[in-house]
């Protein structure tokens, strides 16, 4: 049936770069690429892409240049922060200051608060989230087992809280669960106990809309490489107030008013948190995935999702050996992912199998959340001791860990399908490839592996044996 001439223009302005990428497996075939790996990282719109490339013969230095290029470029740049701002729905007063990605964003903040702000935080979080609040004073409540369980301890820690300012660090959407955390109520709570929210979206904004203002959100931390603009640049938006009280993150060229050498008279906000030269093309790409994103409608897709979601756990829960990590039951709202394991495989066997044999693509590992997966695992206190002592004397031991499949913009129930097929045939018939730990990656890879890399024009090197990717 023909699309409806609306629901034609819609697709259009969804329609992903390399949507129908064709790739190798090792048994000589070749298939469409199963992208379901959108968590960590989404393709550009291609309406970002072709704006980027009309924007670039008009790409020039911003602020201070008065060519008709600069004027276009600084144009450009700052109608990104109104996009960026719009997506929210953030507050005209909100400050909006691009980085390079969400565990910029967070870092930021954590520098700029005041010095005796107090952070209540959560054990199950991206390390994006965990990590930068280490820095300050900060008391981390642990994995809740159910939202109202998470609302009574936040509650108990604003109470006991006798800091001037306190903020609460919460992420909208866990990247391995995929669960909502109840953050119209967290807001709520902390508010009625003084206290601000910083929330990370770095995987609730691709999914789902989100009302700074409707529901009084302080700040927020986004990525645009998750949200379907991978170019390098993130944002933090909030009140200015707490962002101007100290230093500023970083300090250079573009953050001051004037400079001597003894004195330094710092910039207002967004100014004053942007020193360096600016990543004026993510930022562009990201005003304009969150302009398409807009006008496709968050809640539509969000519907969307979640019927794709609902789909894909009746395929999976049929596959022999399934499990499926939660926090909390499988009802509880939640973004399109699916962390897991099969039984009598590694995970990263499964990853390189789903890969080399049958053309998808999924994350595995510990999710840069190794509280929260110590937690799913059920690691021992012991042997999560043994683990931190042998990775201090420099060995590489096998963590813990899941596959994840995670939704986007693209994904269909017939990739769906092609995913519960092939992980149901690996359980029923085992894999058809030999596979072995690689000394170089210390991941499980196909051996040998016949896949060309595709023909591009530049340079491939192999990568070292690195930390953990989100
Ligand atoms: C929930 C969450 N927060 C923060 C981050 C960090 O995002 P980035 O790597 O773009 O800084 C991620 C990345 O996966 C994430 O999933």
């Amino acid at each position: 049936m023909p699309l409806a001439y609306d629901a034609r223009m819609q697709a259009e302005s969804l329609r992903l770069v390399g949507q129908d990428a064709q790739v190798p497996l090792v048994t000589g075939e070749t298939v469409r690429y199963v992208n379901l790996d959108y968590a960590a990282s989404t393709p550009p719109l291609q309406v970002v892409a072709d704006a980027v490339a009309e924007f670039l013969p008009w790409y020039s230095s911003v602020h201070r240049g008065a060519g008709y290029k600069s004027r276009a470029a600084t144009a450009a740049y700052e109608g990104a922060r109104e996009s960026v701002r719009a997506f929210v729905n953030a507050r005209d007063d909100d400050t909006i200051v691009f980085t390079r990605n969400t565990t910029d964003a967070i870092n930021l903040m954590a520098t700029a608060l005041p010095e005796t702000t107090r952070i209540i935080g959560f054990a199950g979080e991206h390390h994006a989230n965990l990590l930068p609040w280490k820095r300050c004073a900060a008391t981390f409540l642990p994995v809740a087992a159910s939202p109202a369980d998470l609302l009574e301890c936040l509650e108990e820690a604003l109470a006991d809280n006798q800091a001037d300012a306190t903020l609460v660090a919460i992420t909208g959407a866990s990247n391995v669960t995929g669960e909502l955390m109840p953050i119209v109520e967290v807001v709520a709570l902390a508010h009625r106990y003084g206290a601000r929210v910083l929330l990370d979206a770095a995987q609730l904004a691709p999914h789902a809309p989100i009302d700074m203002q409707a529901v009084g959100i302080d700040y927020l931390a986004m990525s645009g490489h998750k949200l379907y603009a991978p170019y390098g640049a993130g944002v933090l938006i909030g009140r200015a107030d707490w962002l101007t009280g100290g230093e500023p993150f970083l300090r250079g060229g573009g953050a001051v008013k004037l400079v001597t050498v003894d004195e330094v008279v710092w910039a207002e906000m967004p100014d004053r948190q942007e020193a360096g030269s600016p990543n004026v093309v993510g930022a562009v790409a990201m005003g304009v995935a969150c302009d398409a994103l807009r006008s496709a409608g968050m809640q539509r897709l969000a519907d969307d999702e979640h019927e794709l979601w609902s789909y894909a756990r009746d395929r999976f829960a049929t596959v022999p050996g399934w499990e499926h990590y939660r926090i909390w039951p499988v009802e509880h709202p939640r973004v399109g992912l699916f962390t897991f394991n099969l039984a009598g495989y590694g995970y990263d066997q499964v990853a390189a199998i789903l890969s080399a044999e049958y053309g998808i693509g999924v994350r595995h590992g510990c999710f840069c959340a190794h509280p929260l997966m110590i937690e799913l695992l059920h690691v021992e206190r012991g042997e999560a001791d043994s683990l931190i002592d042998a990775t201090k004397r420099g060995e590489h031991p096998r963590l813990p860990g899941a596959a994840r499949m995670s939704f986007g913009l693209g994904t269909t129930r017939e990739d769906v399908d092609r995913a519960a097929d092939a992980l149901a045939s690996i359980a029923e018939h085992g894999p058809r490839w030999r596979y072995q730990c690689s000394t170089i990656s210390g991941d499980c890879e196909p051996d040998p592996d016949p896949r060309p890399l595709p023909e591009l024009p530049l340079r491939y090197a192999t990568p070292g044996r690195g930390s953990e990717a989100s």
